[in-house]
């Protein structure tokens, strides 16, 4: 059901739940404050309480309602790339809901650059927790429509077009090692790559010693319904596909680039620059799986750091494969 902004900040504020764009992708929204709202978001997605929420406000200036220590090195990541797709996770404040935090000592933060997803913040005056708005373990919407054919038509959306980034944020953990030293930990790629983090940071990465669950990055996110098969070369990719019809199987093959029509296969070519692969990935992915096909082929992409957090998905996505 698609409604309108000025619906879903009566809806939010009364502790119901909104599906929302992002740049990322689209979120299944619900006031921070409100532990009935929040219980309405795991229950749509069917998603166990043990694993936290992000929550979405409208400026750096509103993280001081969720940390009290909102450390420098995290004051110039959001210089640097606030609103954008980097959610922060640093030490929560003493009333943020456990239901939000799953119980960790920490929350994760995130302002969206999303123009709707900003009105919506900045007018309701709420936070936002917005997981993405998908069933627990399936992939991530893209379009308006994914949320709907994913989450079913009750579900109230704001249609605000395809997302511009396609995957879900960085997430980047900022905390106090047992030194005193404040270091930082990459727990999620994302289109702001490691080294572009580094470079802001001015320094690398540290792995915490005692590690952070992220429960929800075990390999089954990220998944399509069709089994993916990932293949190194557009040779192998060809050969295995012509192996495949030989043996009447239903193929698809996603390409890096034009590809030449191949009988009996479904095609979907995506972009050549990691960009514009990223914005239409998880839309390619959600198009397959209607075409009901027995395997994807995915041809693997350049092995350089702009390309590393769709690398990270393809191999989730790949991973149902028995
Ligand atoms: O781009 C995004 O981040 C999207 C849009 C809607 O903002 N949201 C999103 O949310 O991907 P979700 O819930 O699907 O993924 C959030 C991830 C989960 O793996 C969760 O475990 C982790 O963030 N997370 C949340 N709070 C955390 C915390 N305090 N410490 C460690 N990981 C946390
Ligand atoms: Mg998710």
């Amino acid at each position: 059901m698609h409604i309108k902004i000025e619906e879903a900040i009566q809806r939010l504020q009364r502790g119901e739940v909104v599906a929302i764009p992002t740049e990322t992708v689209y979120g299944l929204a619900a006031d921070a404050r409100n532990t009935e709202a929040l219980q309405q978001v795991f229950d749509t997605k069917q998603r166990p309480n043990t694993n936290p929420l992000i929550v979405h406000i409208a400026s750096q200036s509103a993280a001081h309602s969720w940390v009290d220590d909102f450390l420098p090195l995290a004051q110039s990541l959001a210089e640097a790339f606030w609103p954008g797709p980097l959610t922060l996770v640093l030490k929560a404040k003493q009333d943020v809901l456990p239901i939000v935090t799953a119980n960790q000592p920490t929350v994760a933060l995130r302002v969206p650059s999303h123009p709707i997803a900003l009105d919506l913040l900045t007018q309701s005056g709420l936070g936002l927790a917005a997981p993405s708005a998908n069933r627990y373990t399936q992939l991530s919407p893209t379009r308006s429509e994914h949320v709907v054919a994913g989450l079913g038509v009750h579900i109230p959306v704001i249609d605000g077009g395809p997302c511009r980034v396609g995957l879900e944020s960085t997430i980047v953990e900022i905390y106090e090692g047992a030194d005193g030293e404040v270091q930082w930990q990459l727990l999620r790629e994302g289109m702001i790559t490691r080294d572009e983090v580094q470079a802001v940071a001015q320094q690398a990465p540290v792995t915490k010693q005692q590690a952070t669950l992220t429960p929800g990055q075990h390999h089954l996110h990220y998944a399509p319904q069709t089994a993916l098969m990932l293949c190194e070369s557009r040779e192998g990719m060809l050969s295995q596909a012509a192996d495949l019809v030989a043996q009447s199987k239903k193929i698809a093959i996603m390409s890096i680039g034009e590809i030449e029509p191949i009988k009996g296969c479904h095609v979907q070519a995506l972009p050549c620059k990691p960009v514009g692969y990223a914005q239409q990935l998880y839309d390619a992915l959600h198009q397959l799986d209607h075409k009901r096909v027995d395997i994807i082929l995915a041809e693997v992409p350049p092995n350089a750091m702009a390309w590393s957090a769709i690398h990270d998905r393809l191999a989730r996505a790949a991973h149902s494969l028995p």
